[in-house]
């Protein structure tokens, strides 16, 4: 029996997958990308030396492991040639282990100038979105005039679909923006080009991956973003524009829902955001500071500093619940080595019931309600195994198991690969 594996993020991302992943590698077969692009950030540390991921899947590192990137990401070359030769400038040659879906939509040029530009205005709907063209580029896929992978390898198409394109884009360039527009001719050569590099990485990804099932090898679905960004279930409209969920994996890679059999969920110990949209437990004091800092929360993909604030299990058991998460991972535990006291959101004050605010994600103005545990004096960094972890520690995570209903079964206790607590091993 095929063993397929859903890494999920729980919160708003950077919940610190990466690590995970690493963790999970010696076991795997096969990872997938589903949704998202390169707006995504993995930061992992190859032989010493820092590597951060935004399109391909982290397990890549992984020289044993086939990676794909299935037809639910909007792929920009551009990004992932750079990736790539980053990727083999440390790893070597990867072309014999990724493979690219035929039926991605591609980021072309002017995705990345309108979101952009719409970013630089004042409109509303400026959301603080990593401005590299992934809404636009999924608002030509849902409105069926993507450019996707296999259209670099029909001329004719290629040209017809970058003219229409253009046509619309640059009348927005010029009208709505006063700015400049841009040329079909170089776009159309530097798609062509760009068709000739990708040729060895293209291939039919549901017909591998269902290989590779039918052989019962072990297959990881690596999650981008985090639940609470997906474009349906999150908190619209300060979401991503794929679905990062579960639900997001089947169409995204071309398999059935039920050929998830395990779903590990991560969440820090305490709740980071970045970009703008609700956060009810966000911190403005100093030990909002203090997380910021000490967990060196700062955005892989932009730079960005992330907003900080407490664990918010209000949101967190609904999306374990909508996940069917069967496991949980905790990271970051030791950020919070030293504190007082440490606060865990139960409950929310709000004019909606509880179940108007699942079903709407309008949290603006809810106000949270904290359980307050007793913080620790005795640090958790570094420690491998649960038993040596102290009690308020231990407490931390069981009212999370309580509150959820599901098992904390790895905890991460530090930055290194071996400060994890592996309690239960999901492969
Ligand atoms: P977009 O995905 O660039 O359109 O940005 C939409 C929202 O999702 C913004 O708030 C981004 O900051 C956020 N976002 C997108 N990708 C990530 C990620 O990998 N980690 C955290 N936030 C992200």
């Amino acid at each position: 029996m095929s063993k397929t594996i859903s890494l999920l993020g729980l919160q708003w991302g950077d919940e610190g997958k990466g690590k995970v992943v690493d963790h999970l590698a010696k076991d795997l077969d096969a990872a997938i990308r589903y949704q998202g692009g390169h707006n995504a950030g993995h930061t992992l540390i190859v032989d010493g030396k820092k590597i951060v991921f935004h399109l391909l899947p982290s397990a890549i590192c992984h020289e044993d492991i086939h990676c794909y990137i299935g037809r639910g990401v909007v792929v920009s070359l551009d990004a992932l040639f750079e990736e790539i030769e980053e990727a083999q400038e440390l790893i070597g040659n990867i072309e014999d282990r990724l493979t690219i879906s035929l039926a991605c939509s591609l980021i072309q040029p002017y995705h990345i100038k309108l979101d952009q530009l719409r970013e630089s205005s004042n409109k509303s709907t400026k959301i603080g979105t990593t401005g590299r063209g992934i809404g636009t580029a999924y608002e030509d896929r849902v409105g069926r005039r993507s450019v996707r992978v296999i259209d670099l390898f029909n001329e004719d198409n290629l040209k017809s679909k970058l003219e229409e394109a253009l046509d619309f884009y640059n009348s927005i360039f010029k009208h709505s923006f006063g700015s400049e527009e841009i040329d079909l001719n170089e776009l159309f050569d530097k798609n062509l080009q760009q068709g000739e590099k990708l040729k060895p990485y293209v291939g039919n990804v549901i017909q591998e991956v269902r290989d590779l099932q039918d052989k019962g090898k072990k297959i990881l679905f690596e999650g981008a973003q985090g639940a609470l960004l997906d474009v349906s279930l999150g908190t619209y409209p300060y979401v991503t524009s794929s679905n990062s969920s579960v639900s997001g994996i089947a169409s995204g890679v071309g398999i059935s829902p039920t050929d998830i059999s395990y779903s590990l969920g991560i969440a820090k110990a305490y709740a980071t955001r970045v970009g703008e949209g609700p956060f009810p437990t966000e911190l403005f004091d100093e030990t909002g500071a203090y997380l910021a800092e000490k967990g060196g929360e700062v955005g892989a993909t932009t730079g960005r500093p992330r907003r900080c604030g407490w664990l918010d299990t209000v949101l967190l058991s609904n999306v374990v619940r909508l996940n069917g998460i069967d496991g949980l991972c905790i990271t970051k535990i030791d950020v919070l080595d030293g504190l007082d006291s440490i606060k865990i959101c139960t409950d929310y004050k709000s004019n909606l019931n509880r179940d108007e605010m699942i079903e709407t994600m309008l949290i603006e103005d809810v106000i949270p309600v904290y359980t307050e545990l007793e913080g620790w004096e005795e640090p958790t960094e570094g420690i491998q195994n649960f038993d040596e972890l102290n009690q308020k520690a231990k407490d931390f995570i069981q009212n999370i198991e309580e509150i959820c209903n599901v098992p904390v079964i790895m905890i991460s206790t530090g930055p290194k690969r071996e400060d994890t607590i592996i309690r239960e091993y999901p492969l």
